[in-house]
């Protein structure tokens, strides 16, 4: 592996081999989602406790302070909507030239694998791995599932996350999913990290499934509506980064939890 390539991927996933990456970049689809109408105020308190923020170039430019330090994983597919036809269309929607002007350290991209555009989708990625490799710069494959979120189960997850890693991904992000989770990670030769999906009730349940996805071999997470739509975002990235970073227990997560939302 070439220098550059080991040095982007190096600003992402830490030297304890573990990554908390923060998305913002839900309205690329969904519009102003819920708790991230401004994302700049959103993030802002969060981003000390993140390894990497992921957004499109469009929040970055007008809503992220260019003094910001944190690497940048730029999601670089798009061109649909949360009210239009198929979630699964999506094109390339921003030019590595322009993640490289962005000083990005890796871009994203969804695939949509059983999905009615799923070729297209890999045909994407193929087509971003080969360019983005001559730059050396690292290519974060999504394992999306549209609307059909029941598609989280192991089966799907290890069949679209091995399809990622084979077309050239260097780091797959997919769900977490309780039975099954270490044959996902099992059959991907290429980090993987989970996203939380639709935000739950219970702080525990995050924790519980973080945990257990790094004991079955997840590297981190790259989890946001869990984060930043909780009434208290920085008590739960700062539980999770201890979680991530500190090997602590879902308790002892809670625990830290508790300890920051009550004393802040
Ligand atoms: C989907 O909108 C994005 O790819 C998100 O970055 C991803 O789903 C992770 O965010 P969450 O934890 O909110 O699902």
């Amino acid at each position: 592996m070439e220098w550059g390539m080991k040095n982007r991927l190096a600003q992402l996933i830490q030297k304890d081999g573990r990554a908390l990456f923060l998305p913002i970049d839900h309205g690329y689809f969904q519009g102003p989602t819920t708790r991230l109408e401004e994302p700049g105020k959103t993030v802002a308190p969060l981003m000390p406790y993140a390894d990497a923020i992921m957004l499109t170039r469009g929040v970055l430019r007008s809503c992220i302070d260019p003094t910001n330090t944190k690497p940048i994983i730029l999601r670089v597919s798009g061109g649909v909507s949360v009210i239009g036809e198929d979630l699964s269309n999506e094109g390339i929607i921003t030019s590595v030239k322009e993640a490289i002007r962005l000083n990005a350290s890796a871009v994203s991209l969804s695939i949509f694998v059983g999905h009615k555009y799923e070729r297209e989708s890999l045909l994407n990625l193929a087509r971003l791995v080969n360019e983005c490799e001559e730059y050396g710069i690292p290519v974060m494959a999504v394992t999306a599932v549209g609307k059909e979120l029941e598609k989280r189960e192991a089966r799907y997850l290890a069949l679209s996350s091995r399809i990622a890693a084979e077309l050239g991904a260097r780091i797959v992000k997919t769900y977490y999913c309780k039975e099954g989770f270490e044959k996902v990670v099992r059959g991907c030769p290429v980090p993987v990290v989970i996203a939380g999906g639709p935000k739950v009730d219970s702080v525990v349940e995050v924790f519980e499934w973080v945990y257990d996805a790094l004991q079955k071999g997840a590297i981190g997470v790259n989890l946001g509506r869990n984060i930043w739509q909780h009434d208290h975002p920085v008590a739960m990235i700062r539980a999770l980064r201890a979680l991530i970073h500190e090997n602590y227990t879902p308790k002892e997560a809670y625990a830290e939890f508790e300890r920051i939302r009550q004393t802040g």
